[in-house]
């Protein structure tokens, strides 16, 4: 009796030992543990066309809502913004995200966007290219790093949006914290 005790006492032991294991193993890559291997953050500037501004205008509506809803539901925005490292609209560029954003529902104000980043200096030279959906009422929005080129080559990682100053119908600019996770 003794002696089986003791066995179990082993048998528990080395099943404690292989959940240990195995619960460590789970847990080797969380996603709170991946640290970026590129960080930029840049501050990106949108003018919009208003039919007569158009020296300074960034970005323009290219149709008109459909009216479904009252969020501008199926209406397709194009732009070419710059980006700049503080929210000084004038500071030089750093960067252009080029691309186009669409409002895709009715009952909240939502732009789907495709974009590729663009830069072109000493500091950096290639593109990030994301898209996603940019959930306005939502503080954080997450898009994804779909790709890139050049210094960017074949990166992937999240982009994290932040609104930052807006205008109604004039100007607004967003902070965007591009983190890279896999960097060549
Ligand atoms: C363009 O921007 C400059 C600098 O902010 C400003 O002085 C000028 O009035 C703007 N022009 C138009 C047409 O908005
Ligand atoms: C468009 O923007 C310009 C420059 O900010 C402003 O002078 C003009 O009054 C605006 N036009 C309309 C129709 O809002
Ligand atoms: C990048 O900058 C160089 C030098 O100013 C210019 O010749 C080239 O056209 C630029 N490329 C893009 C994609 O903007």
């Amino acid at each position: 009796m003794v002696e089986l005790s003791k066995n179990h006492g082993i048998y528990f032991f080395l099943i404690f030992l292989l959940l240990s294991l195995a619960s460590q193993l789970s847990l080797a890559r969380p996603s709170k543990e991946l640290k970026p291997c590129k960080h930029i953050v840049l501050h990106m500037h949108q003018v919009i066309f208003n039919g007569s501004n158009s020296a300074n205008t960034t970005g323009a509506a290219v149709t008109s809502p459909v009216g479904l809803g009252h969020f501008a539901f199926g209406q397709v925005f194009i732009f070419d913004n710059p980006m700049t490292k503080d929210q000084n609209l004038l500071s030089p560029p750093a960067a252009r995200a080029q691309g186009f954003y669409f409002y895709h529902m009715k009952t909240v104000p939502s732009a789907w966007m495709a974009s590729t980043l663009v830069f072109n200096s000493t500091e950096h030279k290639g593109t990030i290219n994301v898209m996603g959906s940019n959930f306005i009422p939502a503080k954080t929005r997450y898009l994804s790093v779909v790709g890139g080129t050049g210094d960017f080559f074949m990166t992937r990682g999240i982009l994290e949006i932040e609104e930052d100053g807006v205008v109604p119908f004039v100007y607004f600019r967003l902070k965007m914290d591009i983190k890279l996770y896999e960097c060549y």
